[in-house]
């Protein structure tokens, strides 16, 4: 069955990033002014090699790991990620195998991830128009070279791809009419985020945040739109449909509706630490024991018995306005 934590949560979802780089600096994730030329990216001799990873995920499956996403950074940075996505797809248990990226590389790459075993692909994407775009992600790279990632995946049987896309106040609201019309045109699922504060660098403001309610109704009217019940507890959107059946939308409420009573969510670093939250301090290194010679049951007895002492639910100690603590960059430990 699989350690239950001290929420009664299980572990279910196992979130992996595979590099700590990016070639967009988007201000809310990664700001070029602190992660200039002089930042300390990992190295590569320090990352989890593609038998470690597959390995540590067939440990995780066997604790009740049913998801797997590999995330970043921008995980198409990886030198050959498709063979990881091979690894991963031959092990019995991952139900669902999916890939967050920024899609920018992604249609040179789409096929061979596709033929690897992928299951499907979450691009990130927060304006349609190319300025908007170029501030929100801080990059040179067209909304173009995305749409066409996003369409060469779904070319080779990746789609839909569901869009995620990160609202900011006074800078992309109208990125929310633009997209969700979009999706509505091309049947394409696009989720909007509320802005987090997650890491220490992006100078999160409350007042930045556009709630999801006020998502919901400028999308209300503009669209009729209608409920769609949740297919899983964990799931972190909150689901809607256009009337017509056009599309999916979403909204991902986790400043002013947070959902961590329901989060089965862990997240490995690229160096193979093990986080419990995305808000955590700190992780537990699981690279020095598999490097050290533990088994694959020592290696389980440690990950169980850090997510059974697990208590994470600092979504909903913010917004109870519990003091918080310094936490570590979304870019390293994954979206
Ligand atoms: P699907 O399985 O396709 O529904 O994906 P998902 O629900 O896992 O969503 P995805 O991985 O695309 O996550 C969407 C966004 O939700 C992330 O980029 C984060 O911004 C936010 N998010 C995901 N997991 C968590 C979490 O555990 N805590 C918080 N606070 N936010 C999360
Ligand atoms: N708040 C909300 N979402 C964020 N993401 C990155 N930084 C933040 C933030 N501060 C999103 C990205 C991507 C996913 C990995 O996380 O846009 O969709
Ligand atoms: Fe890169 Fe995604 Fe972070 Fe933007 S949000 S900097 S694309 S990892
Ligand atoms: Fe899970 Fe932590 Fe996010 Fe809450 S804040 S949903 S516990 S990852």
């Amino acid at each position: 069955m699989g350690p239950r934590d001290e929420l009664a949560r299980p572990l279910r979802d196992l979130r992996l990033s595979v590099t700590d780089r990016c070639n967009f600096r988007c201000p809310h994730c990664m700001p070029r002014e602190r992660f200039g030329a002089d930042h300390a990216f990992l190295e590569r001799e320090e990352l989890l090699s593609f038998e470690e990873l597959t390995r540590l995920t067939r440990v995780l499956v066997g604790l009740g790991v049913r998801k797997v996403r590999l995330t970043g950074g921008e995980p198409l940075l990886r030198r050959d990620l498709h063979r990881l996505v091979e690894g991963l797809a031959g092990l019995e248990g991952v139900a669902d195998l999916a890939l967050t990226t920024n899609a920018s590389l992604l249609a040179s790459q789409a096929e061979r991830l596709a033929a690897a075993g992928l299951g499907r692909v979450t691009v990130s994407l927060d304006a349609l128009d190319d300025p908007t775009f170029a501030m929100m992600a801080d990059t040179r790279v067209p909304v173009a070279t995305v749409l066409e990632g996003i369409e060469a995946a779904e070319a080779a049987g990746l789609g839909p791809v569901k869009v995620n896309a990160v609202v900011r106040r006074g800078r992309n609201e109208h990125a929310i009419e633009d997209l969700a019309d979009w999706g509505r045109r091309t049947g394409r699922t696009v989720r909007f985020i509320e802005y987090m504060d997650v890491g220490a660098t992006n100078g999160w403001r409350m007042d930045e945040v556009v709630p999801a309610e006020e998502i919901l109704a400028r999308l209300r009217r503009r669209f009729a739109l209608e409920p769609v019940a949740a297919e899983a507890a964990s799931e972190v959107a909150e689901r809607w449909r256009h009337a017509d059946g056009a599309a999916e939308l979403g909204v991902i409420a986790s400043v002013t509706r947070p959902f961590c009573r329901d989060c089965t969510r862990a997240r490995v670093s690229a160096i193979g630490e093990l986080y419990t939250c995305l808000f955590a301090a700190a992780g537990t290194d699981l690279r020095g024991p598999m490097r050290d010679g533990a088994d694959d049951d020592q290696l389980a007895a440690r990950v169980a018995a850090i997510w059974s002492g697990r208590r994470d639910r600092y979504s909903e100690q913010r917004a109870e306005g519990t003091p918080t603590h310094q936490k570590v960059e979304m870019s390293y430990i994954g979206g």
